[in-house]
């Protein structure tokens, strides 16, 4: 996507060299962050420097292309089982993370060259599932709908275009009329803060809603759809996506209003039977009691919005039962929520 008139992706390489758009920084700086080890690139997906399912999946293939150019090559295999490891253990939820890795540690019993070819084509498949997401849910978007989503599913989450944002992407450049309601995204407000940066770069008309107003403007008829991303997906349909996603769900079936989860093949997770096996991160309570942002003297603050002294809990993800989504759109067409249509795409 077009940053001040320059194409960037969220994440790519130079080199062993690993660049991310700092993510931490927007919408208020927009900085690159240059990882040179696997060490900075586990740092920058625990510190959410680089974010979002698809995004952090590149980092996974890039962090093990960085293990082989680090290797001394008397033990690649080994030396990129340690990489795996230490990658897999930065986040717990999305699966695209361990497809990113366990692809470039499988090549790599082929060949270091093939091992190298796919960390590079993690990427860009990414961002060519992206397109096609886009264009099977702009499919879905007629003119003058009112749009809902849920934290950031854009371009920044998966290294270009987007999953839940590339369909509106889509319909915007078909000329629709569309406007989008961003949920702000409580605690760390990827909504307010990234969903509505990707949509005030591209000139997209939106508005950032409190995470607790969704119901409100269903119960108005105001939106008439919501897409959401996912980071990992169940073998029978069940999907975990940001906290919050959940009670979207459920108001919309309430409101009869259709909800659709966005996500690449490389989301779904076939070997867990059901969401309720799906682990989910829980993130330090200091995101729900401090916020960051822009003091009005423009100085970048940190502060403490809760009482000082009370615990906070933070559950970074929830799951949504199959039943309660409307479909599931992937690169190879929009699917229905179930194990048969889940196994008939994989083939299984
Ligand atoms: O914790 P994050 O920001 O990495 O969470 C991932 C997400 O942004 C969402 O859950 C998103 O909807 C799916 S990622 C394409």
């Amino acid at each position: 996507m077009l940053v001040n008139n320059k194409h960037y992706r969220a994440i790519w390489t130079e080199g062993s060299t690993v660049c991310m758009i700092n993510q931490n920084l927007l919408p208020f700086q927009f900085e690159i962050f240059y990882s040179n080890s696997i060490e900075d690139t586990c740092i920058a997906i625990i510190s959410m420097i680089t974010r979002g399912a698809g995004s952090i999946g590149a980092a996974g293939a890039y962090g093990m292309l960085q293990a082989i150019y680090a290797s001394d090559k008397r033990d690649l295999q080994s030396d990129l089982l340690k990489a795996k490891k230490m990658l897999d253990s930065t986040r717990p939820t999305a699966a695209n993370l361990f497809y990113g890795t366990h692809r470039v540690y499988e090549a790599c019993k082929i060949s270091e060259d093939f091992a190298i070819s796919e960390a590079h084509a993690v990427a860009d498949e990414c961002v060519e599932h992206a397109i096609k997401i886009g264009e099977y849910g702009n499919e879905l978007i007629k003119d003058g709908f009112r749009i809902e989503t849920h934290c950031n599913a854009g371009w920044l989450a998966l290294v270009d275009y987007g999953s839940a944002l590339s369909p509106i992407y889509k319909a915007f450049e078909n000329g629709k009329n569309i406007f989008v309601y961003v949920d702000e995204t409580r605690p760390r407000s990827q909504g307010s803060r990234l969903t509505a940066w990707e949509l005030f770069q591209q000139g997209i008309p939106h508005a950032i809603i409190p995470d607790n107003a969704g119901a409100h403007y269903l119960s108005k008829n105001e939106i008439d759809i919501i897409i959401v991303g996912a980071d990992r997906i169940a073998a029978n349909g069940d999907t975990a996506n940001k906290i919050g996603t959940l009670e979207k769900a459920i108001a919309a079936k309430f409101y009869n209003i259709p909800f659709y989860v966005a996500a690449p093949l490389s989301t779904f997770d076939t070997n867990i039977p059901s969401g309720s096996e799906i682990p989910i991160e829980e993130r330090s309570g200091d995101e729900v009691n401090y916020v960051s942002g822009l003091a009005k003297n423009r100085q970048y603050i940190e502060v403490l919005i809760s009482n000082p002294g009370s615990k906070a809990l933070n559950p970074a993800f929830d799951v949504t039962p199959a039943e309660l989504i409307s479909g599931i759109i992937t690169e190879k067409g929009i699917i229905k929520p179930t194990k048969e249509s889940i196994e008939k795409i994989f083939d299984i």
